[in-house]
């Protein structure tokens, strides 16, 4: 049997040696963080951006982990939540590394979930056209989808991920251990994209989260530790393929379409993120079922994962449906009034469909709301 402590790593192969990277998984990384940055960085300045609830759990452990090895530590503690993925902190970042004067040599580390990795990654992507950076993701949502694939980005008061660019970090280490003090609200957003990670492409990954959600729910290390390969292997296997989303990667919005325009019209406050795409997977399932005959017994075992796991598979915003399905064209990807489709043929087969007629999402939507 394989053991805990084993590592696994996944090479994201873009096709150009210098920018392919590694991902590193496994339990007890955090301790050894010095021993992989040093596999890739020889010089001494580090620029560690965290927010501040990850920097009362691990910050101390992290630069002590890395002073002890020799690294200098220049700290930039976000506040928690969204609105640190925004101008205004992103220009302190560049401040503060001037005033610290870090230059292209030099490293940034983005220690916490996504909003830190991206506005990490973005500033990154930016200073002096580009320094290096390494991801260690701490929620379950980094862990398995925003750190992985290069997308960076910042908010624009007029909507989210406006501002961004694709660029690719050096390294990706993630430990499962700390998913341990992430809320349960917090990991259910991270299992509905492994779940959604299933229903495209991976029947078994789907099978497996029916066999052990105890174990998952119980944060037991091998359980984790599966999951967030598996879905990393999937992530990579169509960045590859797709860096630049012109094709396949679009795969990875089964979900999205409706479970974006529910965050949106509640103005992000009354769904986490996962909450919303569980709604909006079980909206493209019925599609599925309308438009390519999925099989009411794919459907309802989509329904039996999605609420196993704690999510939702239904609103109660019924009076603002007209509201809903009119944001669904606000999508920066909408093209002439057609939306765009991911469906399933089969759970573990999805496929992008631009046929499908309005009136068909406006019965699936009354059907969950
Ligand atoms: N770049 C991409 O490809 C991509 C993909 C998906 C989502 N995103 C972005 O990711 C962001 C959401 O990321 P998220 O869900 O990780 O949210 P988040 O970064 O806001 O983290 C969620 C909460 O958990 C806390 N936290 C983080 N790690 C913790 C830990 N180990 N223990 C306890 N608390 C911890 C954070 O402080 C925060 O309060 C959004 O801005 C979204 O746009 C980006």
């Amino acid at each position: 049997m394989r053991s805990e402590k084993a590592i696994e790593k996944i090479k994201i192969d873009l096709r150009e040696e210098q920018r392919d990277y590694e991902i590193i998984i496994g339990a007890g990384l955090l301790n050894r963080l010095d021993k992989y940055i040093g596999q890739l960085y020889q010089g001494k300045k580090i620029f560690l951006v965290t927010d501040e609830n990850v920097m009362k759990f691990y910050g101390e452990q992290v630069k002590e982990v890395l002073s002890s090895a020799g690294y200098e530590i220049t700290l930039y503690v976000l506040p928690a939540g969204e609105e640190a993925k925004s101008s205004p902190y992103l220009k302190k970042g560049y401040d503060y590394l001037l005033e610290n004067n870090f230059n292209r040599d030099n490293l940034i580390l983005a220690l916490g979930g996504g909003v830190v990795g991206d506005l990490a990654g973005f500033l990154a992507a930016t200073f002096m056209r580009g320094i290096p950076f390494v991801q260690i993701p701490t929620t379950l949502l980094a862990q398995v989808d925003s750190s992985v694939g290069g997308k960076t980005a910042i908010n624009h008061p007029r909507g989210k991920n406006l501002i961004g660019a694709f660029y690719q970090p050096k390294m990706v280490l993630i430990d499962p251990g700390f998913l341990q003090t992430l809320p349960v609200r917090e990991l259910r957003t991270g299992l509905a994209e492994v779940l959604k990670y299933g229903f495209i492409v991976d029947r078994d990954l789907l099978d497996f989260m029916a066999g052990h959600r105890e174990e998952i729910l119980n944060l037991e290390t091998a359980a984790l530790t599966r999951i967030i390969q598996t879905s990393c292997r999937i992530k990579a296997a169509i960045v590859r393929e797709d860096e630049k989303e012109k094709g396949m990667r679009a795969l990875l919005n089964f979900g999205h379409t409706i479970g974006h325009a529910l965050e949106a019209v509640t103005e992000y406050k009354k769904y986490t993120h996962g909450e919303a795409v569980a709604i909006g997977m079980v909206a493209a399932g019925e599609l599925s079922r309308s438009v390519e005959n999925l099989e009411k017994a794919e459907v309802d075992y989509l329904k039996e994962l999605i609420r196993a796991y704690g999510l939702p598979l239904s609103c109660q915003y019924g009076e603002g449906l007209k509201e809903v399905y009119e944001r669904l064209f606000y999508d920066k990807k909408v093209q002439k009034n057609k939306l765009r489709w991911i469906l399933l043929k089969e759970l573990g087969a999805a496929y992008i469909d631009e046929g499908v007629d309005n009136k068909i999402v406006k019965e699936v939507l009354e059907g969950i709301m």
